[in-house]
């Protein structure tokens, strides 16, 4: 043999072995960084927050009564998801400080001010039907019920608390 030959032998000798070396850190590179993406998915879904949205996308749309079985599971309950009414008001006075306030207070827009007796006299004269009217349907720069949504009763309610506070 060569001098030649045997270096070039040497080298590919220590080139496989490093070569190999390397390939076995990356095998085990690979299953460490498998591993840990496991570790953090199955953490992330034993979530209860991941749990109930997993439970409420995953039930049935639609359920069968089958003759002879127990149906009690199919009786009909009172869907709790109506209508939020949470943010009505249900006095006068709570929906005047919810909203009614912010203009009529500081009298902005030229809103009729809460305790300006002279303001409000004469439009307290034009009777509580015309009040509620303008209050329900807007009047210039009176917003339609003030720029909210609650029902009629509500902002009639408003009104009743707004002309106690000038009479
Ligand atoms: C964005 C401001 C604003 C808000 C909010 C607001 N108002 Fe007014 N309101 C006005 C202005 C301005 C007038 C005066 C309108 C005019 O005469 O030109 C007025 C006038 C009125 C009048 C007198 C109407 C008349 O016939 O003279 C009533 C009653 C009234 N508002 C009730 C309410 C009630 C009840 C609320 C809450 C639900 C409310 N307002 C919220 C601005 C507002």
């Amino acid at each position: 043999m060569s001098k030649a030959e045997t270096s070039d032998t040497h080298f590919l000798n220590s080139f496989s072995v490093v070569l190999g070396m390397l390939i076995f850190i990356a095998i085990i590179l690979f299953g460490f960084a498998r591993w840990i993406g496991r570790v953090q998915i199955e953490e992330q879904m034993s979530q209860p927050i991941h749990m109930s949205a997993v439970q409420k996308n995953t039930a049935p749309l639609a359920r069968v009564a089958i003759a002879g079985k127990d149906n009690s599971a199919l009786a009909v309950t009172a869907s709790t998801s109506a209508a939020p009414a949470a943010d009505v008001p249900k006095t006068g006075k709570e929906a005047f400080e919810k909203v009614c306030t912010s203009c009529h207070t500081m009298g902005l827009n030229g809103a009729p001010k809460i305790g300006d007796h002279a303001a409000w006299g004469p439009r307290i004269a034009q009777g509580k039907a015309v009040l509620y009217q303008h209050a329900l349907g807007g009047l210039r720069l009176m917003p339609p019920r003030g720029g909210t949504n609650w029902p009629d009763a509500t902002i009639r309610a408003a009104v009743d608390y707004m002309v106690s506070l000038n009479k």
